[in-house]
């Protein structure tokens, strides 16, 4: 299938086309590079020994733009990871937030439609299961957000049910991820954030490297084993394999349904600096601070429907994410 990969260029979205481009599809990326590297769609084409048929440099809420990309290929599906994602950002600028994101939502969605495109696939997030419900998280538990940028997500996948609805031929799968971390073991794509990072695994991957002096632990007074929060970190090469089963989903079913994408595991903040560690034969200095605004304590799938429907299982364990982190950090690129 000839695939549009939206925000192609970011850190999910790369790993995504590789595996794309080496199970035999062709693909498109539409990214404006407001968060990715120019150089990222060559490094997907060296690690995937495949060429990406075309880079268009645009934001996909320029419907001319997009028009055009939809006017020269015959676009099969859509994989749409483009978007704005740092939480503390949205609660700062929310109307950035729900115009960038819901206006490259709306206009995709208005453009397959004028091309007779039915294939969706949204990058959707765990935080969508908000500070109400109970891991493990199940796919039928009510959604709500504590930020705009939980909201957009919350917002969107409502969208999708509500055009499906409206749409019968249209497929939409929103796919929930819990902590994608790690790197594609090549070293030559990972999470390489503008700034100081804002997640656990880059922030830890920098203090390692000497680039940032020491890790702060954000509270080890919670209701978990030791104290510090849970999290479901799953590889983010078996994400990007989970895009490619809910493509085949997509190509044989209608309707809107949603995944979780996770280990089903949680592991503490502790235990994940401690792998590190471990795995790098490195010492990664920290110190316990006080809680962050909005953590909470445990935050992990029941991966069960994803397995069950999609055929879809993490293969990687933390001591995969934590070497690829590593490598990832150590590579020189170009
Ligand atoms: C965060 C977002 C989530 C988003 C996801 C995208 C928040 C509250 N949640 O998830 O909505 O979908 O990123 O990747 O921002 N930690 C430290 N020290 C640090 C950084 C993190 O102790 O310097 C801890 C956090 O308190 C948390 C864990 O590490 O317990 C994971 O944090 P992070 O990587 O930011 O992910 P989430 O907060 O789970």
């Amino acid at each position: 299938m000839k695939i549009l990969v939206t925000g192609g260029a970011g850190y999910i979205g790369s790993h995504t086309c590789v595996e794309l481009l080496q199970a035999g599809h062709e693909v498109v990326i539409a990214d404006n590079f407001y968060n990715a590297d120019r150089a990222v769609p060559s490094r997907i084409e060296k690690v995937a020994g495949k060429p990406v048929t075309a880079v268009y440099p645009i934001d996909v809420a320029d419907k001319a733009a997009l028009n055009q990309v939809f006017d020269e290929h015959q676009i099969d599906g859509v994989i749409h990871f483009a978007g704005l994602k740092a939480v503390g950002e949205s609660v700062q600028i929310p109307l950035r937030y729900y115009r960038n994101n819901l206006d490259t939502t709306l206009t995709l969605l208005e453009v397959m439609e004028a091309h007779g495109c039915n294939k969706f696939v949204f990058s959707s997030s765990a935080t969508v299961y908000g500070p109400n419900n109970k891991a493990p998280f199940t796919e039928d538990m009510p959604t709500s957000a504590t930020n705009p940028y939980g909201w957009t997500k919350v917002m969107i996948e409502q969208i999708l049910r509500d055009y499906c609805a409206a749409k019968p031929a249209f497929s939409a799968v929103l796919l929930r991820y819990f902590n994608p971390i790690g790197a594609h073991p090549s070293g030559l794509l990972g999470d390489d954030p503008n700034g100081i990072p804002n997640n656990l695994m880059p922030y830890v991957a920098r203090v390692a490297a000497g680039q940032l002096p020491k890790l702060t632990v954000f509270g080890d007074d919670y209701d978990t084993p030791d104290g510090t929060c849970l999290r479901d970190y799953l590889h983010v090469v078996d994400l990007a394999k989970g895009h490619l089963s809910a493509l085949e989903y997509a190509n044989e079913h209608t309707g809107a349904e949603a995944f979780n994408l996770g280990t089903g595991n949680g592991t503490s903040v502790l235990e994940l600096i401690h792998a590190f560690m471990k795995e790098n034969h490195i010492d990664v200095p920290y110190v316990i601070g006080p809680r962050r605004d909005g953590d909470l304590p445990g935050f992990w799938a029941n991966a069960d429907k994803a397995n069950r429907v999609l055929g879809w299982k993490a293969e990687l364990d933390v001591n995969d994410m934590c070497r690829d982190a590593w490598t990832f950090i150590q590579t020189p690129k170009d």
